[in-house]
């Protein structure tokens, strides 16, 4: 089947595109876990629905400059092996719709479907009235917050003005202007006086050795959002460290730390980290109450 076949079905175009990405040898994990999946997205995207959206629509036949954008998307991803977000500057997020590009990582947090959950049974979310989300990036943990919790107000802050001038972007698409601020800080530098009821956060936690070995769609992504020392522990020591501070009695901190998980175990063993077990059961992401941070640095 050639690009210019204008007969075949979407079905048909996105087996085509899967079969094209898949023999590239592409990463995936940029938004989709496979082959499969990121040829839906981009097949759907160059008709301009979204992924959700695509399942109604596999019987449809692209029009020839449908396929051009399929084609010219295809070529691009495995040319370029940029993640496909930022071809398309839309990512998604807790079923949310985010502009993304090089200044901020794609958003997919692990944290997503806790957020989603309100972070029940953790916390009651009536009592949420304020939500720190530490190294925002695009914001799409905040806003996603800021939709779980619609009577909060909600800070995005992270040490980057690039990072901040996209959260801008998305705060602005999410008509959020009014709950969601974002504020340059290194880590609690800028936030002092500031006590949350959940403090949720995804910070940098790739070790400085493991950041050659990434496949290469995640140099596209700012190093500084993905190192963090040798270990990758240098941002959440911090942050475990300074953390209770922020936050009122009963709140708790909710951070990803992906493959330095059991790095963090091993250096702070007297900590009663909990594992929350996500539904593709990554152990990967840790709660901790105002009251354990509070012990754990000795305040
Ligand atoms: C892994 S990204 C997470 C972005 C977003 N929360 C997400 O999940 O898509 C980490 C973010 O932390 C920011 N960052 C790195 N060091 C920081 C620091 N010391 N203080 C605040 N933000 C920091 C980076 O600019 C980057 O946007």
């Amino acid at each position: 089947m050639s690009y210019t076949t204008p007969q075949r079905t979407l079905a048909d175009w996105i087996r085509w595109t899967e079969r094209h990405l898949r023999r590239a040898g592409l990463h995936f994990g940029h938004g989709t876990e496979t082959a499969l999946d990121e040829a839906a997205w981009l097949v759907g995207a160059a008709l301009g629905h979204a992924p959700q959206e695509i399942e109604a629509h596999l019987d449809d036949r692209p029009t020839a400059a449908q396929l051009e954008k399929i084609r010219a998307l295809v070529e691009q991803r495995i040319a370029t092996r940029k993640p496909l977000a930022y071809l398309l500057k839309e990512a998604w997020f807790a079923g949310l719709k985010f502009y993304v590009d090089e200044r901020v990582i794609v958003p997919r947090s692990l944290t997503g479907e806790f957020i989603q959950e309100r972070f029940q049974p953790w916390i009651d979310p009536a009592r949420v009235r304020r939500v720190l989300d530490l190294c925002a990036g695009s914001g799409c943990m905040a806003i996603a917050c800021a939709r779980a919790f619609p009577a909060a107000a909600v800070d995005a802050a992270d040490i980057s003005p690039d990072a901040l001038a996209v959260a801008r972007i998305n705060i602005g698409r999410h008509g959020l202007e009014d709950r969601v601020r974002p504020i340059q800080s290194d880590l609690f530098a800028a936030l002092a006086t500031e006590h949350y009821d959940v403090i949720v956060t995804n910070p940098p936690y790739v070790a400085e050795a493991e950041m050659a070995a990434l496949p290469p769609e995640h140099r596209h992504e700012p190093a500084a959002a993905l190192v963090s020392g040798a270990h990758g522990l240098d941002a959440v020591t911090r942050i475990l460290a300074e953390a209770a501070v922020h936050l009122e009695a009963g709140g708790i901190l909710v951070a990803e730390v992906g493959g330095a998980a059991a790095a963090l175990q091993a250096a702070f063993p007297d900590t009663p980290f909990l594992w929350l077990a996500t539904e593709t059961g990554d152990e990967s992401v840790f709660l901790l109450t105002a009251e354990q941070l509070a012990a754990h640095s000795g305040r």
